[in-house]
């Protein structure tokens, strides 16, 4: 397939669906006290494979991009750490995705220094060295140009900003009938 399929078979997985992982995934990688913190709906929406904001040791004031933020569940999480004096971003191709996570931020209180934007990974919206911290979660494996979106990664980070992904990876080749499946690619 080519790149251009790619990205709208995954554009076009993320805007279709009606529903997240819910608690069933959410309980697999977040703890009682982490799920308290965050508001119901961005729990019904979770759909990553770790807990990318555990590691990331995020500090009072910091900046902070959550690249493919979905419903938002890293991205509150994450603001609740930085605080008013920092901020989170989320970035998100698909427009419902990002409704969601401004809604859940909404519910969170944590509006005032959250904000959902629009565009790619692959072309990172943001000036160079503006982040101190970038968080992802199940996200850069959708990426048909996953060099480009980690180029990108590391020119938004300042010099000695620090990156915590939770992905999931492959050793060795795909076969060929997965690699040529566009439910695989997004899924
Ligand atoms: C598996 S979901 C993970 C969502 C969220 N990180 C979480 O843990 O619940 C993948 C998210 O990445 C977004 N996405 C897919 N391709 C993208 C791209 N090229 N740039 C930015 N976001 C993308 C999708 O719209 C979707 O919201």
């Amino acid at each position: 397939m080519y790149q251009d399929e790619i990205k709208e078979a995954v554009r076009n997985a993320y805007s279709g669906i009606s529903t997240g992982g819910g608690h069933p995934v959410a309980r697999r990688f977040y703890s009682e006290s982490e799920l308290a913190e965050i508001p119901e709906g961005s729990i019904e929406w979770a759909l990553g494979v770790g807990n990318p904001v555990r590691y990331a040791f995020l500090q009072p004031g910091e900046t902070v991009l959550d690249v493919g933020s979905g419903g938002g569940i890293d991205t509150i999480l994450a603001a609740r750490r930085v605080g008013p004096l920092g901020t989170a971003i989320g970035l998100d191709i698909v427009d419902e995705m990002r409704a969601r996570g401004r809604r859940h931020a909404a519910a969170a209180g944590v509006s005032g220094w959250t904000e959902f934007l629009r565009g790619e990974m692959e072309a990172i919206p943001l000036p160079d060295g503006s982040v101190d911290v970038v968080i992802s979660n199940g996200v850069l494996n959708l990426s048909a140009r996953k060099s480009r979106a980690l180029a990108e990664i590391f020119r938004v980070l300042r010099p000695g900003g620090r990156i915590c992904l939770a992905d999931l990876t492959v050793e060795g080749e795909l076969p060929p009938e997965v690699a040529n499946d566009q439910s695989a690619w997004s899924g």
